[in-house]
């Protein structure tokens, strides 16, 4: 009976080990670059397994290996149907599409699996350091695997997670595996249908992050009002620790405070006469900050700017603004794929200078982090959004609860980012009661995190009534600023935008974040032949004419600044899997329309 007794105790804490185990997820520390971090990045073993069998197979009937315990033969005869060594293998971060021809359609699983040895701790350290293991996105779903020990699942494919890795390293070499599928489901965010190119893969960094027992897991930064002076900060330890000492420094300010943390690791403080230099597309002028606690340092650069509504009119630090925007998508000019480094994100953002924007609608997801520091740094305001696009599964609470958790991680890892000026929480979704139910939670859940920046979200107007486009979308309650898509001159009414008026029935600021028309860059004909640069200017010139006399108009955000991919996009010899609605070609050749909106903008 006592054996009994022992094994049966000895089961249960198993059970709750593993539990713990696979929950060992923890809170993406904010402004990872600035922590303690060893890359992992570089070339990745890996190989497709559209089948599954090396979870399933092991799951249900463990008689074959588990293709993350990287098993090798031990015997002459042992028979192991997988090998990483023998496989390729792939830059991460990199999407699969673009760096094996095998993958370019592939929607499916691809194991990966990269062996590290354990960073030397510094010496400084001392026994209380922990590690975690940090990925900047992987889409769609992530299945990481530490020393054969699976740490947990992760959907989403475009917002950071993370996991506490320190009591499953080992001294010397540990393996490192990672399950990715990116098949699509209709209870996904994005669902089963999305106009742009399904990249699979570690698309973003993977990093190995050294940190105290206690640490600083998030700060806010940000003027304390609508006011033009006075800023507020706050910040939280990853754990409930009271008396600990955080020191704030922002030197050119003048500004070093010190306060202590409350039971709930929090802290916080205004300082009301501080008058910093505003940021703004003129003068993005950014402040250099460090925040500590005892010997963990953090350096951040911080910009200081309001961004608030009055009535129809858009105010930034006080003064109505507008929006002189343009669509992206988070894929690099030239090579097409999902960015990774600086450089591509500047090479877009310039195309976009170089038009005369200061905003960019960064379409359809959280865009690399890269992307977002890069145009804080150019002046360039952002609008920031995840992919609750189209027809979404808005009855399954486990969607909504996907949708919300992948708002959170983009508000937390964006929050400090002062060119982002604007939350959007859908793109195009048709009406019905359970999408509003969804997305006015959605709307509420971001007010609940950052209450200093603008709700939006992509309405849509499908039609027209004697040349009479009206916006009704209930939503319009839940957001600070009415945006809508239209494609007058290209899916409708093809030449009838200079007949068009708009209503828009509703005291906010409105932006039309989408509208334009493709063109194959180089082909030229009449002004009425479609996917010439000519229509495509036309289409240009007569929705600029038309839009700007829409009541309230505080913002433009033509589709879109660069041909992408699209698997939705057949036409061969003209889109050959590339939505052709760019103002600029895949391989950087301006159309007509570049021009069209330079100087309408440059006339703003
Ligand atoms: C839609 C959608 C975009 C799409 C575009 C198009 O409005 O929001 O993601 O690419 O129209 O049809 O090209």
């Amino acid at each position: 009976m006592k054996r009994l007794l022992i094994l049966l105790i000895f089961n249960v804490q198993c059970s709750i080990f593993n539990v713990l185990f696979a929950q060992s997820e923890v809170p993406a520390p904010h402004n990872i670059f600035a922590r303690d971090v060893t890359s992992l990045n570089g070339d990745w073993h890996y190989f497709a397994d559209p089948q599954e069998q090396g979870y399933y197979d092991y799951r249900m009937n463990k008689t074959r290996w588990g293709y993350f315990l990287d098993a090798k033969p031990q015997r002459p005869s042992d028979l192991i149907e997988y090998s990483f060594d023998k496989s390729p293998t792939m830059r991460v971060p990199g999407d699969w599409s673009t760096q094996d021809p095998m993958l370019y359609l592939y929607e499916g699983t691809v194991w990966y699996r990269r062996t590290f040895d354990l960073p030397p701790a510094p010496s400084k350290g001392g026994g209380d350091d922990r590690v975690l293991l940090y990925f900047g996105a992987v889409n769609y779903e992530a299945i990481v695997f530490l020393n054969g020990k699976e740490l947990g699942r992760h959907v989403g494919g475009f917002t950071p997670f993370c996991y506490d890795v320190t009591d499953v390293l080992r001294k010397g070499q540990n393996t490192l595996v990672v399950k990715v599928d990116n098949k699509r489901h209709a209870d996904n965010v994005p669902t089963r249908v999305f106009d742009w190119w399904n990249y699979g893969g570690i698309t973003r960094d993977v990093l190995l992050v050294r940190v105290r027992d206690t640490y600083i897991e998030d700060y806010t930064l940000q003027m304390a009002s609508k006011q033009l002076q006075g800023v507020a900060f706050s910040v939280s330890l990853n754990r409930g620790v009271e008396g600990r000492e955080i020191t704030l420094s922002i030197p050119e300010l003048k500004v070093r405070k010190t306060l202590k943390t409350d039971a709930e690791g929090h802290a916080s403080l205004t300082l009301p006469k501080l008058k910093p230099q505003l940021w703004s597309p003129d003068n993005p002028k950014l402040y250099k900050v460090t925040i500590s606690l005892d010997d963990q340092t953090i350096s951040d650069e911080v910009g200081f700017r309001v961004i608030e509504t009055r009535g129809r009119e858009l105010l930034l630090n006080g003064k109505p603004i507008f929006l002189k925007g343009i669509c992206m998508h988070d894929e690099s000019a030239y090579t097409s794929h999902r960015i990774t480094t600086k450089a591509e994100a500047d090479t877009l953002l310039s195309w976009a200078k170089a038009i005369g924007c200061n905003f960019i609608r960064l379409a359809h997801y959280p865009h690399n982090e890269l992307t977002v520091r890069e145009a804080e740094r150019q002046g360039i305001l952002l609008w920031e959004e995840i992919p609750v696009y189209w027809t979404i599964s808005w009855d399954n609470p486990q969607t909504l609860d996907n949708a919300r958790r992948q708002l959170t991680d983009l508000i937390r890892r964006d929050h400090n980012r002062c060119a982002t000026i604007i939350w959007s929480i859908a793109n195009e979704t048709p009406h019905s009661d359970a999408r509003d139910r969804f997305l006015s939670a959605l709307a509420s859940h971001a007010r609940s995190l950052d209450n200093t920046r603008l709700i939006s979200m992509a309405m849509e107007v499908t039609s027209a009534s004697n040349y009479v486009n009206r916006l009704h979308d209930n939503m319009h309650q839940y957001v600070d600023v009415v945006s809508f898509n239209q494609y007058v001159g290209w899916y409708r009414d093809v030449a009838d935008a200079p007949k068009m008026t708009w209503e828009v029935p509703y005291e906010k600021p409105v932006i039309v974040s989408e509208f334009g028309g493709g063109a194959l860059a180089g082909m030229h004909g009449a002004e009425d032949q479609r996917w010439t640069e000519e229509f495509q200017a036309r289409v240009y010139r007569e929705n600029l004419e038309m839009l700007s006399k829409i009541q309230g108009l505080a913002g433009t955000c033509p589709w879109v600044l660069k041909d992408f991919r699209s698997p939705r996009r057949l036409l061969p010899g003209i889109q050959d899997h590339f939505n052709r609605k760019g103002v600029v070609s895949d391989q950087g050749k301006r159309k007509q329309a570049f021009q069209v909106l330079h100087d309408w903008y440059n006339k703003k």
